[in-house]
């Protein structure tokens, strides 16, 4: 008898709840609401049985739910799901998200996906993101930069308790001008496709910058990584941009390991499905920087589309998403992998035993970090969806809409883009990898 309140509304890249979202079954679910057990006293969550979804009738065929629909259990209507943001699928979710998890509406824009990615915390108190340049609705073409704006840590703290503070926060362009080129000629900081920007690593190379992958831009700049200073005048310093004298395809996400300091980051071939990057010339990898020698390691292959990248806490698993059902300006390839691995870290450094952690639904997995506790969170097509070690979903913080990337900032503060829109959580649980546990270089 209970029908699933299947939503059309996702497409990774540039899409937003207010002008995607079909409402469908609402009303007539409504009065089946009393199927889901509450036990929470906070008035953002909503608890979900999984069995009321295990038999549905009638089960709807791949024209109207697969990996671009929202799926919303039976007896909920979108409307809850998006009112009660924090949906609890396993009881461990209530130990991450507290007593009294907030969800605030920090920003929003009409189109222009300005909140894309990269959300990092510099020791600014600030948070900073960047825009989906490659996306159609970023408007301009392939000349156009990523726009990078940031806002104030603490004041998106100070509006938590609001459900909606848009207008409340102010979002600041970072001001890239004077830009200072830097002595081998570089372009300004907000002069290229940016793609992730991280969380601050602990080698003293990096310490009190940002590292971030940039995507590269046409033939003439390479994919590349980058410091850079998180205070005006943004400047910037390249670590390395090429593999042995070839370029990259478009570098996609870097992240830090713990245990040995080095670099590592994937690179994909988004920067030519969205028409800003030449073919591919290079598979889809994971590499390995060593800032003390330089040298650059391949560390896994075997992706379509190698996408984030994170550490549990200390460092012995890496987890890398795959992203490869979304060929972006190309479409979808729905049998491809929209799923998650991880590797086993080795003393030295070197990836083994790959397995498959969780294929995502809906949409694909983007950013990707682990909490303190080694649960693993991503931006999917819903949100941010979050399971433990063994890859059991414990819950979601329920956007109706994609997140492609979101951080940890601060204690119990999670930033999360969601392209036209930006959001602040407020939950229990703290981000895996800080400054000041990193091993020192
Ligand atoms: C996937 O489902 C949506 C409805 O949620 C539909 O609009 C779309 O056409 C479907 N895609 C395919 C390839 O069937
Ligand atoms: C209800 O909320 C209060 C205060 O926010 C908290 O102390 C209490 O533990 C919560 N109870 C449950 C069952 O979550
Ligand atoms: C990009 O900028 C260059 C130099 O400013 C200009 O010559 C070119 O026409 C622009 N291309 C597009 C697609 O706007
Ligand atoms: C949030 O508040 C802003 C400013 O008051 C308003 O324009 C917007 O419609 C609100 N958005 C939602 C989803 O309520
Ligand atoms: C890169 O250069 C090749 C060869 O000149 C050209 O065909 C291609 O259009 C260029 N691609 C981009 C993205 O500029
Ligand atoms: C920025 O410029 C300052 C002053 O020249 C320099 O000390 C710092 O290393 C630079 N940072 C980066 C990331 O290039
Ligand atoms: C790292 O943490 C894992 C659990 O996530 C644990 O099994 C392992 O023993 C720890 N390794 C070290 C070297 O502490
Ligand atoms: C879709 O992805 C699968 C798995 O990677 C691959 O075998 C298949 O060739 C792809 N289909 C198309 C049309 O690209």
């Amino acid at each position: 008898m209970l029908s699933p309140n299947f939503t059309t509304s996702y497409t990774h890249f540039a899409q937003n709840l207010a002008t995607m979202i079909v409402p469908t079954l609402f009303g007539s679910l409504a009065a089946l609401a009393s199927c889901v057990a509450a036990q929470s006293n906070s008035s953002q969550v909503l608890v979900v049985d999984q069995k009321s979804f295990n038999v549905l009738t009638p089960v709807p065929p791949p024209s109207q739910a697969n990996l671009t629909t929202i799926f919303v259990p039976p007896g909920i209507t979108l409307n809850d799901a998006t009112a009660k943001p924090f949906h609890v699928y396993d009881n461990a979710f209530h130990d991450i998200i507290g007593p009294n998890p907030t969800l605030t509406l920090i920003a929003r824009q009409d189109v222009n996906p300005l909140f894309h990615e990269a959300v990092v915390y510099p020791p600014t108190d600030e948070v900073f993101f960047v825009q989906n340049a490659g996306a159609k609705d970023a408007g301009t073409g392939l000349n156009k930069s990523n726009i990078i704006q940031k806002i104030s840590l603490s004041q998106a703290a100070g509006v938590a308790s609001l459900r909606n503070a848009s207008g409340q926060v102010q979002v600041q362009t970072v001001n890239a001008t004077p830009p200072v080129i830097n002595s081998n000629g570089q372009p300004p900081f907000a002069a290229f496709y940016l793609s992730k920007l991280m969380k601050l690593p602990g080698a003293t190379l990096y310490r009190g910058q940002i590292v971030f992958t940039g995507e590269g831009q046409g033939n003439n700049t390479a994919p590349a990584l980058y410091v850079v200073n998180p205070r005006p005048p943004y400047n910037s310093t390249i670590l390395v941009n090429n593999y042995f004298g070839r370029q990259w395809n478009s570098l996609n996400d870097v992240a830090i390991n713990p245990r040995n300091g080095d670099v590592y980051f994937t690179d994909t071939l988004y920067g030519y499905l969205q028409n800003f990057r030449p073919g591919p010339e290079l598979p889809n990898q994971v590499y390995r920087y060593n800032p003390s020698t330089g040298a650059v390691t391949t560390v896994a292959d075997g992706f379509e589309l190698p996408n984030g990248i994170t550490f549990s806490p200390n460092g012995s698993y890496a987890y890398v998403t795959d992203t490869g059902a979304q060929y972006s300006n190309f479409g979808y390839n729905m049998t491809a992998p929209a799923s998650i691995y991880q590797y086993t870290v080795l003393a030295d450094g070197t990836f083994d035993n790959r397995k498959l952690f969780t294929y995502v639904s809906p949409g694909i997995p983007d950013g990707i970090h682990c909490d303190t506790e080694g649960n693993v969170y991503s931006g999917v097509g819903d949100g941010v969806q979050v399971w433990n070690p063994s890859g059991t979903l414990l819950g979601k913080i329920f956007l109706g809409t994609t997140s492609a990337n979101f951080n940890f900032a601060g204690k119990g503060g999670l930033v999360i883009c969601a392209e036209t829109e930006l959001y602040y959580a407020s939950i229990a649980a703290e981000g895996a990898i800080v400054e000041s546990q990193l091993p020192p270089q």
